[in-house]
C-alpha cells in the first residue's frame, strides 16, 4: 500500500505519518511511565501515573483499531520529539535527590508529555475530518480527552499539592478555626465611585 511509502506527498501521507508517529509515542510513553510511578513520592502523583499508563494502554488499542478501520499494518514510526520529551524527563530524574523537588520535576516533564500529545491529537482529528475519514475521529478524539483531563490534573497537582511552597503535606489542610470567617459575599462595599451625577454635582 501507498501508505507505507517514506516520501510524504500528499495529505493522506502526513496523516498516516502522523498516526504512526502517535502509535510509536504512545508505546514509548507506556515504556516511561513505569519508571516515573516508581519515582513519584506524592500519593496523588503516584495514583495518577497509574491511572494514566492504564489509559495509555486503551490509547494504544483505540490507535490499533484506527489501523484496522484504515486496513493497515499498526506501525509506529520513529519519532525524535517524544524520544527527546522522554529522555529530557528521565535525564532530570537521575540529577534530582530530594523528594518534593522530584514530585515538582515529574509533574512538569509529564505535562511536556501530555502537551506534545495534545497537540498531535488535534492534527489527527484536522487531518481525517479534511480527508473524510470522520469514522476514526471518535478515537482520536477519546484519547484526547485523557490527554487533557491529565494535563489538567497535573496542573491542579501543581498548585495545590506537589508543590512544597503551595503545600508541605499531601492531604488539603483545614482551616485550624471556623471562628474567623471570611466577610460574607452578600456586603459589597456600597458607593464604590461616585455617580455620574453626583460627579456632575461636584
Ligand atoms: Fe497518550
Ligand atoms: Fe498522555
Amino acid at each position: 500500500m501507498g501508505f507505507f511509502t517514506k516520501d510524504i506527498k500528499s495529505l493522506n501521507d502526513l496523516f498516516m505519518h502522523g498516526l504512526q508517529d502517535l502509535y510509536y509515542a504512545e508505546n514509548q510513553i507506556m515504556k516511561s511511565l513505569p519508571a516515573m510511578i516508581e519515582k513519584a513520592t506524592n500519593e496523588q502523583l503516584r495514583a495518577g501515573f497509574e491511572k494514566h499508563l492504564a489509559e495509555t494502554e486503551g490509547q494504544v488499542h483505540r490507535l490499533r483499531e484506527v489501523f484496522e478501520l484504515l486496513e493497515a499494518e499498526p506501525k509506529g514510526d520513529k519519532c525524535p520529539a517524544i524520544d527527546g520529551i522522554l529522555r529530557e524527563g528521565r535525564d532530570l530524574m537521575s540529577e534530582i535527590d530530594d523528594e518534593d523537588v522530584m514530585n515538582v520535576g515529574l509533574v512538569a516533564a509529564a505535562q511536556a508529555v501530555e502537551h506534545y500529545e495534545i497537540t498531535r491529537y488535534g492534527a489527527l482529528i484536522a487531518w481525517a475530518t479534511e480527508l473524510g475519514r470522520t469514522d476514526l475521529v471518535p478515537m482520536f478524539k477519546a484519547n484526547l480527552a485523557e490527554e487533557k483531563a491529565t494535563d489538567q490534573k497535573l496542573t491542579q497537582l501543581a498548585e495545590r499539592r506537589v508543590n512544597p511552597k503551595a503545600e508541605k503535606t499531601d492531604r488539603p489542610s483545614k482551616p485550624k478555626s471556623t471562628a474567623r470567617r471570611k466577610t460574607p459575599k452578600a456586603a459589597p462595599a456600597k458607593a464604590k465611585r461616585p455617580t455620574k451625577k453626583a460627579r456632575r454635582r461636584a
